[in-house]
């Protein structure tokens, strides 16, 4: 009863209004909810039309598609619910406040849909409107999604392609870029973010996308810089493109910005609806298992033979890879930058793996400042999502000479060495050949708690190789140098030493290694493990 009184007083304010409205229209009920319906009507309609059809034909020339046809691509057909269409901009400067200076939605469109089923939560800007730049109304709706994206632990994708800050709003959109920044930074390891730059980024929008897990670019059409090239100019008297400055060439292969570039809009949407297949919804949920038509238990004779019995000679460590995994199905990520070392998601009887391996066909897959830092940043993502990590081990070491100690190798290759001893995912390692010096250490090695570490025949695990070894230690004649460095090879250049002293757990035939692991993935699944309580770690930055 009690209850029922206060609903009664919650509904009195709601009737009377009701009855108000009613006193005041001469138009009946029905013709008041008409009148109400076609303005919701015109002004969804002048949502869906953008910045008008002269503006979406301009889009389209540049090979651009809209927010809303990339919404469309991206999400299972039919999926997407809207939030937000009627937003507008409330600023009055600079002639804003005129009609046509208003868009309904505001040049961001905001929701969620579902990838392959699962819910995603999406902004896409909207360059035909005021360039999609970022208002204060345009932040809002991006911060109210990726709000309700962590309470409900869902992934957020981002398609950028914005002017940066409204300019006519100046200090409101400063605060509208930073009140994003720190919720990128609060969902950072809670739920997987994603940003697709797919036309300008500038200034300080730039570092959105610099917070989330994955930034991909679509080649030609998108940029990224913090000046463009005019401010160059004028500081630096450089003369540089737009592309050359921050296209998806320079960021996917010289500054290591970018994951990965696609050749237009409709590859970049569908390889984000691949990559989205292989992520957990959020730290509180497991990624996807799909099922596999792969046999768990199947014996890989090709990889008895993808080792050359000379040790200096290269391979393709992707070989090795795709032969192991389900399908050879492999998600690269960065593949352009580093490619010492590779990076990406597999599945192994259908659950989802993170990958490492050293590239011994690039710079015989040594260890450097630029290859530890993209290997330390996805060892850290797969620890974040729960995801098991499995690294490929074919190490001469870390990259010898003055620009590698100069740059700040002992940091960055720290942070390798951090992130795989930080990671408590399952770790299985397999050292196909070299496991040399500081670099065997880092590799996910049984002393940074590898679960399960393998050796294949070919493998050597020791400080250095022989020649170089016996150079240090030994002098003699031509004759005895050569009986030493047999004698080393001998004693070191085997699985041995390290099996016998339980450094790896078993040295197994290399066509079994995917009979092994998928075993192994099986009895870690409920590996739990956890780390010294602390505020936050102090990676080596
Ligand atoms: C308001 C903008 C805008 C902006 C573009 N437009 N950028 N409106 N604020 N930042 C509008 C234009 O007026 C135009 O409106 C429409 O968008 C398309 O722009 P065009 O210049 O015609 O397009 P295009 O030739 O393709 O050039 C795109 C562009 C250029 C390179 C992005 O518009 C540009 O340089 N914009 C300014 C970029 C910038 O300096 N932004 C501030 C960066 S600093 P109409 O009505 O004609 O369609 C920053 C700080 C963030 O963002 C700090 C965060 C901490």
């Amino acid at each position: 009863m009690a209850n029922l009184m206060r609903n009664c007083r919650l509904l009195r304010p709601t009737l009377s209004l009701f009855r108000y409205d009613r006193g005041c229209s001469s138009l009946g009920p029905t013709s008041l909810m008409q009148r109400v319906q076609h303005k919701i009507d015109t002004k969804r309609q002048r949502a869906l039309e953008g910045g008008g059809k002269h503006r979406i034909e301009a889009q389209h020339k540049r090979g651009k598609l809209t927010a809303r046809e990339r919404v469309n691509i991206l999400v299972d057909p039919g999926s997407f619910i809207e939030y937000d269409m009627f937003a507008e901009h409330r600023c009055t400067d600079f002639g804003m406040d005129a009609d046509d200076k208003k868009f309904p939605g505001d040049g961001v469109v905001t929701g969620h849909g579902l990838i392959n089923g699962r819910i995603v939560y999406i902004f896409s800007q909207d360059f035909t409107v005021h360039g999609g730049s970022l208002s204060s109304a345009h932040a809002r709706k991006v911060c109210k999604i990726m709000d309700q994206a962590m309470d409900v632990g869902a992934p957020v994708i981002g398609l950028n392609d914005s002017g940066g800050a409204r300019i006519q709003e100046g200090v409101e959109s400063l605060a509208g870029y930073a009140d994003i920044f720190q919720r990128n930074v609060m969902a950072s390891g809670v739920i997987p973010q994603i940003s697709l730059i797919m036309g300008p980024c500038a200034g300080g929008a730039v570092y959105s996308p610099a917070l989330t897990d994955f930034t991909f670019m679509v080649k030609d059409t998108s940029y990224l810089f913090i000046t463009g090239p005019d401010v160059v100019k004028a500081v630096t008297q450089e003369d540089v493109t737009f592309q050359d400055l921050g296209g998806a060439k320079a960021h996917t292969s010289i500054s290591g910005v970018a994951h990965g570039a696609f050749e237009n809009d409709i590859d970049a949407l569908l390889n984000l609806r691949d990559l989205y297949n292989y992520l957990p919804l959020s730290n509180r949920d497991a990624a996807p298992v799909m099922a596999c038509d792969d046999p768990r238990d199947r014996i890989v004779p090709v990889l008895d033979t993808i080792v050359p019995p000379e040790s200096n000679k290269p391979y393709d460590i992707l070989d090795v890879v795709k032969a192991t995994v389900d399908n050879r199905t492999f998600f690269e990520i960065m593949p352009a930058y580093a490619k010492n070392i590779v990076t990406g998601f597999s599945r192994m009887n259908g659950r989802t793996v993170g990958i490492v391996g050293n590239q011994p066909k690039v710079a015989s897959g040594c260890l450097d400042i630029n290859s530890s830092v993209k290997g330390a940043r996805f060892v850290r993502f797969c620890d974040a999502f729960n995801i098991p990590i499995i690294t490929f081990v074919d190490v001469p070491g870390f990259l010898p000479g003055t620009s590698q100690e100069h740059g700040g190798i002992i940091r960055h290759g720290a942070k390798l060495l951090y992130a795989y001893a930080e990671a408590t995912v399952p770790k299985i390692t397999v050292i196909t050949r070299k496991a040399y010096g500081g670099a065997y250490d880092v590799m996910s090695s049984k002393h940074l708690r590898g679960d399960t570490n393998y050796a294949w025949p070919t493998a050597e695990v020791a400080v250095m190789g022989a020649q170089g070894a016996v150079k240090i230690i030994f002098r003699g004649t031509e004759e005895e140098v050569r009986e030493a460095e047999e004698e080393y090879i001998d004693k070191f250049a085997n699985p041995f030493p390290a099996a016998t002293r339980g450094f790896v757990d078993d040295i197994i035939i290399p066509s079994t290694t995917r009979q092994r692991i998928c075993r192994d993935l099986d009895v870690l699944a409920s590996k739990h493990k956890e780390n010294p309580y602390k505020k936050h770690a102090n990676i080596p930055l």
